[in-house]
């Protein structure tokens, strides 16, 4: 008779990983699939999906089967291998040449731990401590070090508001606080404004009673994302064209009652940037975050003898590695703003992850996941 055969049928329930059972193995080995790539390249040509068995939990391992994890701008630029944080390429997961996994943020529970693993029972809900784990995959052995555990009263909140915690909703938090001190009343504004992180802004703006001045692209439905984005809490939502209109520098003066934004968020570049910094006040901080136009950040030399602009940039996995803690801290700050109804998750549209999913299905989801006008974030959600 096994050990937990032994014990109370409630306390053995406890104790037993949740692994869906149709995942283990007679042997306990965890039948998992992961999006794999073995080369840089456009993810349609370089993904693939690959099947391998994870043995039972040994020592320090733990296992954890992954629930939720978004595609971001920066997972496409990690494939490609054009962003500064590489996955390793690794033959762990038995392909025949060195892989890696892309996805860099998810939400995952842990289904069955090793002896000295002191931190963590099977049940336990965790995101991902640092960039490039790889989170487009079924379950995945980790350590300690890889997990940041959710506290138990935040473990029920739904697994998309924990899939898409780590990267957006910290990124806006840090760029609003830390780059100039803004009091409440106080404007900033930003383009990209539809984007996870801008919408972050606007309801971290409007929590700490800030003003934002949005920048969006125009689409035929401008008029409905307008509105959508006044509901997060935007003061004031434009087009490019509209913020680059000399009629609105003055419109601008009046909303703001001359009191012009003294710091800029900025995610696209090219001339949609060079706009944006010309609405800053003297003094003014811009922080360059993305770069979705793919062209560069251009800040004149008047904006910088006359206006004295500064320029920052500003990189969440860097920030994050160096301060732990205060990461820590932020992440539950804002489960608890989430838990309280007051920050809302981005638009999502999920791609279901079975066992039976097929390679296509998944292809497809960040196919659309670069797609101008997307809209929604794609998100893979795993089903047993
Ligand atoms: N530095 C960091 O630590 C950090 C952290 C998080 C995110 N980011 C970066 O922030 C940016 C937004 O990420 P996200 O996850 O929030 O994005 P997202 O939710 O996927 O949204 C993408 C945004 O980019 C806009 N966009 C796409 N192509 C554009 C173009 N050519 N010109 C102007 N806007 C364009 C989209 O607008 P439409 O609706 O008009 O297509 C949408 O607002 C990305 O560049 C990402 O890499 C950086």
């Amino acid at each position: 008779m096994s050990a937990l055969r032994l014990l109370r049928p409630t306390v053995a329930a406890a104790l037993k990983p949740t692994i869906p059972r149709r995942y283990v193995s007679a042997f306990g080995y965890t039948q998992a699939k992961a999006l794999i790539f073995n080369d840089y390249g456009a993810p349609k040509d370089v993904l693939k999906l690959h099947r391998h068995s994870i043995s039972p939990a040994y020592g320090d391992e733990i296992i954890i089967r992954f629930l939720a994890a978004p595609i971001n701008p920066a997972d496409i630029n990690q494939i490609e291998g054009v962003y500064p944080s590489k996955p390793a390429f690794t033959i762990t997961l038995g392909t025949p040449s060195p892989a890696a996994v892309p996805g860099n943020e998810g939400v995952v529970e842990v289904v069955g731990v090793g002896a000295n693993v002191k931190n963590f029972k099977p049940g336990d809900r965790a995101i991902m401590k640092h960039t490039a784990f790889g989170t487009w995959r079924t379950h995945a052995v980790a350590k300690d070090e890889n997990l940041l555990k959710i506290p138990e009263e935040y473990k029920e909140l739904n697994v998309i508001s924990a899939a898409t915690i780590s990267v957006n909703p910290c990124t806006a938090y840090r760029m609003l606080k830390d780059f100039t001190p803004l009091q409440p009343g106080d404007w900033f504004i930003q383009n990209g404004a539809n984007s996870g992180v801008g919408r972050a802004a606007i309801q971290l703006g409007r929590i700490w009673g800030l003003k934002s001045i949005n920048v969006v692209r125009d689409r035929p439905e401008i008029e409905e994302l307008k509105e959508e984005l006044k509901g997060l809490g935007a003061d004031v939502v434009v087009t490019e064209e509209e913020l680059a209109d000399r009629q609105f520098r003055k419109d601008l003066k009046e909303f703001t009652g001359g009191k012009p934004p003294m710091l800029g968020l900025n995610c696209v570049g090219g001339k949609a940037t060079t706009e944006l910094i010309r609405q800053l006040g003297e003094g003014g901080h811009v922080v360059t975050y993305g770069a979705m136009a793919r062209q560069p950040v251009t800040l004149s030399a008047s904006s910088l003898i006359f206006r004295d602009v500064h320029a920052h940039g500003f990189w969440v996995s860097r920030w994050s590695d160096k301060n732990p803690e205060k990461k820590k801290e932020m992440v539950e700050e804002i489960f608890g703003l989430i838990k309280k109804g007051e920050f809302k998750d981005v638009p999502i549209e999920k791609t279901v992850w079975k066992n039976d999913t097929k390679e296509e299905e998944l292809k497809a989801a960040v196919e659309k996941s670069g797609q101008a006008f997307g809209g929604k974030k794609q998100v893979f959600v795993f089903e047993e």
